[in-house]
């Protein structure tokens, strides 16, 4: 079976090459195809951060397997790690955090043992990256979350559950405050939880998710989160386990898959021989359970328990009183150590099952929709309008443009209503939320929303304006603070 691997910038090259190095001692039967990713590529022009040729054999091969790479900063280019996922719809990012014997941290010396999944949504969220300026003061960013795409993320987490034999599943969010859109992902969380009824499944508000990792880490088994709060969550559980030399990270889609370190290009250690290769390594023996390779994978990570056990350590972790070894040592140590069983948490040498992913070429885009099950109708709009008059006067102005079809609502700024009641303790910035609902019921369409927008538009700037809908009887949209 051929891989893609890319080896990254920063100390990505001599962790990567460390990597390989244990895995062809250990006879992993795996070809490697290396594909031109990262910041040179950049810097040669192109703005997505890989060659048309690696996109081409990693579309082709299926899997890529990936060293930490740089964004430029200040060119305006996006970050390619995410562009890599996002393209390619790596919708699941899995990190699985655990504890290392050797890897001495608060909750190892108690004796609490750690064996915690996150799965965090790889593609929506705020990193969809939608983001703009409404007025010299005002920024927004646009945050997805949608059902197909929490249904695929969610469904993933539950199967890679069952299948490790985990008792608990837990939902993170915060929907008391995000109704719509946590409230989407909770929804769906237990639309998909009717089908494992062998699963424990719940959910805790991220707050609290992340007081009760911190203070009880034993009591989580694997953990799903949308992708901001899964980023800061799984940094947390990296933080329990020694830090994120040791996180590793796989990102599934249903044909792609990428596998990488979850740190980055350490540029302050680079080229030193002195990264430590553990995240990376622990990528790769994912990598490999993932294409069936059970017997190297678990050959790989004994070697490795084994040599935690040790004492043996790069410079960044362990005990200081044993002289710690360079990335090269390190990964011979490694190798020194094939065949022998740690002390503790031994891994099974399950039998191979080797699975070649699935060569194809898709013809076109997968389009997501689930089934539209209420009527939709279009009950009003919200305009998004640059002033920074006082809400009265805006409110003055507005009433004039109503006309027959529309009542003015509210005013709000940032969220909280200042018209028609409000607190003058309420602080203000140049950026209002004037909404407009029919009157009656009158059945709205998108010309009287245009008619209401050109009237508008004599009095203010419109940055922005959103459709009021009824999904069936419920409310599509917010409500202000204090509404
Ligand atoms: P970083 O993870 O590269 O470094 C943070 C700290 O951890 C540094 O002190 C570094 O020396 C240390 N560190 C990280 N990995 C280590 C390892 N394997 N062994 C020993 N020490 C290690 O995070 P930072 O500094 O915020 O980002 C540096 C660059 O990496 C940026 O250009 C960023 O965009 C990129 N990055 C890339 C990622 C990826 O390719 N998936 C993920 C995160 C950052």
């Amino acid at each position: 079976m051929k891989i893609a691997v890319a080896k990254g910038d920063g100390i990505g090259p001599e962790i990567m090459d460390a990597v390989l190095k244990i895995f062809t001692a250990a006879k992993v039967p795996l070809e490697y195809q290396f594909v031109d990713m990262g910041k040179w590529v950049f810097d040669k022009g192109f703005s997505n951060g890989m060659t048309p040729e690696a996109q081409e054999a990693i579309e082709s091969l299926g899997i890529l397997f990936k060293g930490p790479m740089e964004t430029p900063k200040g060119k305006g280019v996006k970050s390619v790690n995410v562009t890599a996922r996002k393209t390619w719809n790596t919708y699941a990012n899995n990190r699985v955090f655990q504890t290392l014997h050797g890897v001495d941290t608060v909750f190892s010396k108690a004796g609490i043992p750690i064996d915690i999944t996150i799965v965090r949504e790889n593609i929506e969220d705020t990193y969809g990256g939608i983001e703009h300026m409404l007025t010299h003061d005002v920024s927004l960013s646009r945050r997805f979350i949608t059902r197909p795409g929490s249904e695929q993320v969610i469904r993933y987490a539950f199967e890679m559950a069952k299948k490790k034999g985990t008792k608990r599943i837990t939902c993170g969010h915060k929907s008391n405050i995000m109704k719509l859109t946590d409230g989407l992902f909770l929804e769906v969380f237990y639309e998909v939880a009717k089908e494992y009824p062998e699963l424990k499944a719940d959910d805790v508000i991220v707050d609290d998710l992340c007081m009760k990792l911190v203070t009880r880490p034993d009591l989580f088994d694997v953990v799903v989160l949308t992708n901001l709060q899964g980023d800061i969550v799984s940094d947390l559980c990296a933080g329990l386990v020694g830090g994120l030399g040791f996180a590793p990270s796989a990102n599934i889609g249903d044909h792609i898959c990428i596998f990488e370190a979850v740190h980055g290009t350490a540029p302050d250690i680079a080229g030193k021989n002195i990264a430590n290769p553990t995240a990376l390594l622990l990528s790769g023996i994912a990598m490999l359970r993932h294409v069936g390779l059970m017997k190297s994978a678990a050959m790989i990570e004994n070697a490795l328990l084994f040599t935690l056990e040790e004492g043996k350590h790069t410079g960044d972790f362990g005990d200081k009183s044993i002289p710690s070894l360079n990335t090269i040592q390190y990964s011979d140590a490694i190798i020194a150590n094939f065949g022998k069983q740690p002390r503790l948490g031994a891994k099974p040498s399950l039998p191979d099952m080797p699975t070649t992913p699935t060569m194809f070429k898709l013809e076109k885009n997968a389009m997501m929709e689930s089934e539209e099950t209420q009527k939709e109708k279009i009950v009003g709009v919200d305009f998004f309008i640059e002033s920074n008059e006082q809400p009265v006067a805006i409110a003055t102005k507005c009433l004039r443009h109503a006309g027959v079809k529309f009542k003015l609502i509210n005013i709000s700024n940032r969220g909280t209503q200042v018209w028609p009641t409000g607190s003058v303790y309420t602080n203000l910035v140049n950026q209002y939320n004037v909404r407009f609902e029919s009157i009656d019921d009158f059945p709205l369409n998108q010309q009287d929303v245009l008619g209401l927008y050109v009237s508008l538009s004599g009095n203010f700037k419109i940055c922005s304006s959103e459709l009021l809908l009824m999904l069936g009887d419920k409310k599509a949209y917010s409500l202000a603070q204090g509404q």
